[in-house]
């Protein structure tokens, strides 16, 4: 069957309109929407195991809520709009909509919250490999818990998911670093009478993967950029980028740093989980959206071929940002993108078929009300059962079934009729039987 993926033109077609969805989105045939929910099924399931409860907030919200000033490029892919005077956009992430419920209620909240979404966000990004214009998200945040032992609970949550889709430990790996050690190795010299300059150096030095260390020291450099800094400064930044442990990023730090101590624990902490090994210090991972201020992290493939699979952090102060009082906060999100472009690679997405049970046949017309009858009977039990309509013919009902994997096949003709009986036959057992068409407690 063939299948969208939102390649290609989406300009033409009949009548003027195109029959390609637009560029960037999906549309979701039923092999790829069984994908999406055993994929969902796996984030809900996941999210569960750890006592998280899922939230959902409107996938349009007021445009206000996501504009920043820090340069990032979210607020420019936002999909806004105007509206009978208001201004609206599709959300691009579910942070923001969390952090404004969170504040709505916050004075009758039991902290610590531990919520979980699973969302389609909306940015107009440039397309390339595992970026597309909207994705499903999987978030888990913990507000109202300043301790490490958040960020570790959540990183577990990550390692569990990959565990449950069936990829082996290794083929993923999650760069951790902490926005609040980089900003107390800078705090004295380049931040020194300009601590504003902080969320949007970090903006800048998240492109650094992308685009090389040279044009981020030459943005970084930029009057007009929004940082301003000079070349000496500049280097120095690129220089505590390279950090790629604790002990060598403790030597730009301050002596009884509070960020590296803070950071030493945490690992302990995933030391206990089992997960230390996987979760390398890389000083370079500082994350692309402005609101974080602690521990931040991004999950990539062993391999070095794909896009960010998940990434995440604390984000202590946004709930001011937003209006609300201070609460702590921590938390990723996990596309359904890079995952699944990982699982095909792998050979890991299970074959899974129609979830259908049972098929109901009659042989002709006069039948049908027969066919109907064991049909009502059968989904009274419980069983999901397809109906065959029209007249469709057997040898082809049959091989649907086989393709399908269900069980057993009703088959009804006159002779049966007469009997009322129906032909079972088991798909797997490859054994017929005769069943009553009605059961004998079945109201009429
Ligand atoms: P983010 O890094 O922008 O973080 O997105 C998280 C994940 O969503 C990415 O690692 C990627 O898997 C997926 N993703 C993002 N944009 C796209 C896209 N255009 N196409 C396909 N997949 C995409 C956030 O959104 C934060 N709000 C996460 C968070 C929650 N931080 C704290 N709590």
């Amino acid at each position: 069957m063939p299948v969208s993926k939102g390649k290609g033109s989406d300009k033409g077609g009949r009548g003027g309109h195109s029959l390609q969805p637009p560029r960037g989105t999906r549309d979701f045939y039923p092999d790829d929407m069984r994908r999406r929910n055993w994929l969902f099924a796996q984030f809900r399931k996941t999210a569960a195991s750890f006592g998280f409860e899922e939230v959902d907030a409107p996938m349009v919200e007021h445009l206000e809520l996501f504009k920043r000033k820090a340069g990032e490029e979210i607020v420019d892919q936002l999909y806004h709009f105007e509206l009978h005077d208001r201004e609206l956009a599709l959300r691009a992430e579910m942070t923001p909509s969390i952090a404004r419920m969170v504040i709505a209620r916050q004075g009758a909240m039991r902290f610590p919250i531990r919520w979980f979404t699973v969302t389609q966000n909306w940015r107009y990004e440039r397309m390339t490999r595992g970026r597309k214009r909207e994705h499903y998200q999987w978030n888990m945040d913990i507000w109202g818990e300043s301790g490490v032992e958040a960020e570790a609970e959540l990183l577990s949550a990550m390692f569990t998911m990959l565990d449950g889709l069936g990829l082996a430990r290794g083929k993923v790996g999650i760069r951790l670093n902490s926005r609040a050690l980089l900003e107390e190795s800078l705090r004295e010299g380049v931040l020194s009478g300009r601590p504003e300059v902080f969320e949007p150096l970090c903006v800048v030095i998240d492109k650094i993967d992308k685009i090389g260390a040279e044009a981020v020291t030459e943005q970084l450099c930029d009057a007009q950029g929004g940082v301003g800094l000079s070349a000496e400064e500049a280097a120095r930044v690129i220089e505590i980028l390279g950090a790629r442990s604790l002990d060598e990023a403790a030597r730009f730090a301050a002596t009884d740093s509070p960020a590296i101590a803070e950071l030493r624990r945490l690992y302990t902490l995933l030391e206990a989980y089992g997960i230390a090994d996987h979760v390398p210090f890389d000083a370079s991972v500082v994350r692309g959206l402005a609101y974080y201020t602690g521990v931040v992290f991004e999950a990539f493939d062993a391999g070095g071929t794909l896009r960010a699979i998940a990434g995440g952090g604390r984000y202590d102060r946004l709930a001011e940002t937003l209006g609300g009082k201070p609460v702590p906060a921590v938390g990723f999100g996990f596309g359904d993108v890079v995952i699944g472009e990982l699982l095909e690679d792998e050979g890991l997405w299970p074959d899974l078929k129609p979830d259908v049970q049972d098929i109901v046949y009659a042989f002709g017309p006069e039948e049908k009300p027969a066919a109907i009858t064991v049909a009502r009977r059968l989904r009274r039990a419980g069983r999901r059962v397809e109906l065959c309509l029209g007249k469709s013919k057997l040898k082809r009902v049959l091989g649907d079934a086989d393709k399908a994997g269900a069980e057993r096949v009703y088959l009804i003709g006159g002779d049966e009729l007469a009997r009322g009986v129906v032909k079972v036959r088991d798909l797997a057992r490859k054994e017929e039987i005769e069943e009553a068409i009605q059961g004998s407690g079945d109201p009429i």
